[in-house]
């Protein structure tokens, strides 16, 4: 990244440097968006965090981003898409996206350079991990268009997606708030203050279990929640976000950033059910969220939580076949899909789920052979790791089962991944790019088939 510094150590971009100092403090300059914006570098190895705007609302999230990176100490070089280059990508390791779309789907004014200089042509970008927040607007028919389009033409290149494009549908607060949680994951700072305290409604913890006693791996806990307001309404795959301490109710301090999980459950259900595995922090006291799920809050207590729509991870509104891939608490997400497939009558369902050792670690195992026996599952296969001499893992499944996934995906199937983001998602990527090719994979992910809620 050194590079791209040295590359721009010109007198005129150093004055621009200085200017974004005045920039990162006063987001009204950003809001100007034809004025020529500055880059800014704060030294070690930084994230470029590139943004395309018309109206200035991406401008404005991408200073944001900035903000919240420096404050988790990360370096970060801030520039308009318009400033962007061939050289300075291929230069760059690290860089987030904050792209808007306009006119008919089109790239916003600003960054009509970058289309035609960049993204119509192709430079290898295989040293580059990237992240895309989408701005939009679903009455528009090209929904995130250029947003799509950006990330689209990076996967072309060999970039990595560090996840999947964020889609912010009218600037919709729970979109952001999951942007705000990978910039915690990516600048490892689980504590980076949310940008906007989200309003909580008030759920009861009904019911808490242990459910892997013994395991070789940490406490994973079934949680219920009931409401205790009426009209709640959530989709599978949508993600229940909770307040670590209630702050919003019980006490005047800080409020503590939120934490998200997966939700295992339908309405029909009553409650929210949750799989919350017991985190513990470097110190050895139980994770922010976690713990208070697991073990600060008791059974009977009050617990602010508050439903964001996932609407990436929703199931397939046909009856196409569906592949669940998962590890871990993973199972939650692709538990509240089963559960929505079996509520349509919609069988042809094919589970691929990894843990530990199945003595222990055969989370809703007894359902899940339920609704196997049954015929609502047509298939299920299971990848326990440490029960033989070699290590196996749910990639590995993904590979022996290879000709009838093809088989699946050739009559239509659409693959849904829940799980670690580290490890697991893209040992999975990978093992179904050897299976099915990397540019059906591509394709399937362009066509909303393969989606991936992985954290
Ligand atoms: C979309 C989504 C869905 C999710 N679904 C689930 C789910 O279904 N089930 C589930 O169990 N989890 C899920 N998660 C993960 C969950 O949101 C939390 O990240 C997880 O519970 C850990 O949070 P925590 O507050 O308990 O731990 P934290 O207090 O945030 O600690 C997290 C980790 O960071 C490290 N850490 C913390 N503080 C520091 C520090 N100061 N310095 C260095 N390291 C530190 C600790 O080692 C710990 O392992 C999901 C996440 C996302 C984004
Ligand atoms: C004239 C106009 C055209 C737009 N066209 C689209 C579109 O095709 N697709 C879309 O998803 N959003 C569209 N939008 C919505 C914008 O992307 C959205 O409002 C975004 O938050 C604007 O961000 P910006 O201020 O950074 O440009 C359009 C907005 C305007 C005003």
């Amino acid at each position: 990244m050194s590079g791209i510094l040295d590359g721009l150590s010109d007198a005129r971009l150093y004055s621009a440097c200085v200017v974004v100092v005045l920039y990162l403090t006063t987001c009204a300059y950003f809001l100007w968006p034809r004025r020529r914006p500055a880059l800014v570098a704060t030294g070690g190895d930084p994230t470029l965090i590139a943004f395309a705007s018309q109206t200035g609302f991406a401008a404005e999230l991408a200073n944001r981003t900035a903000q919240s990176l420096q404050a988790a100490g990360a370096p970060v070089m801030l520039a308009s898409l318009q400033q962007i280059d061939n050289r300075i990508l291929k230069q760059t390791r690290h860089a987030l996206f904050v792209v808007s779309t306009t006119g008919e789907g089109d790239a916003p004014d600003p960054a009509a350079g970058f289309v035609r200089d960049v993204l119509d042509g192709a430079v290898p970008l295989k040293e580059l991990s990237y992240g895309v927040l989408a701005l939009g607007d679903r009455e528009y028919d090209n929904y995130c268009a250029f947003g799509h389009r950006l990330d689209q033409w990076l996967r072309h290149q060999g970039a990595t997606a560090l996840f999947d494009v964020i889609e912010v549908d009218n600037g919709d607060e729970g979109a952001l708030r999951h942007w705000q949680h990978q910039l915690s994951v990516m600048s490892n700072s689980p504590d980076l203050p949310d940008w906007e305290a989200p309003r909580y409604d008030r759920w009861r913890l009904t019911a808490r279990h242990h459910i892997n006693p013994g395991s070789a791996g940490d406490a994973c806990f079934h949680i219920e929640l009931r409401p205790q307001t009426t009209d709640v309404k959530w989709q599978a795959g949508d993600i229940a976000e909770i307040d670590p301490r209630n702050s919003t109710w019980d006490d005047k301090r800080e409020p503590l950033p939120h934490r998200e999980y997966s939700i295992a459950s339908l309405p029909t259900d009553g409650a929210i059910h949750l799989l919350v595995r017991q985190m513990r922090r470097p110190d050895g006291e139980p994770g922010l969220g976690s713990g208070w799920l697991t073990a600060g809050a008791r059974v009977g207590d009050d617990i602010a939580v508050r439903v964001r729509p996932n609407p990436n991870f929703h199931a397939p509104q046909s009856n196409v076949p569906l592949i669940l891939i998962g590890n871990g608490t993973g199972i939650a997400g692709l538990r509240a899909l089963l559960k929505a497939r079996i509520t349509e009558g919609r069988h042809r369902n094919w589970l691929i789920f990894g843990e530990r050792n199945l003595a222990h670690d055969r989370f809703y195992g007894e359902e899940i052979e339920r609704w196997r026996a049954s015929g609502q599952l047509e298939r299920v296969d299971q990848v326990f790791s440490r029960d033989q001499a070699e290590r196996r893992y749910v990639q590995h499944g993904v590979v022996e089962c290879g000709d009838e996934l093809k088989r699946w995906v050739s009559d239509g199937a659409a693959i849904y991944v829940c799980g670690s983001l580290q490890g697991m998602a893209p040992a999975v990527d990978a093992a179904l790019s050897e299976v099915l090719g990397a540019d059906l994979l591509e394709e399937l992910a362009i066509t909303g088939r393969y989606r991936r809620d992985v954290y």
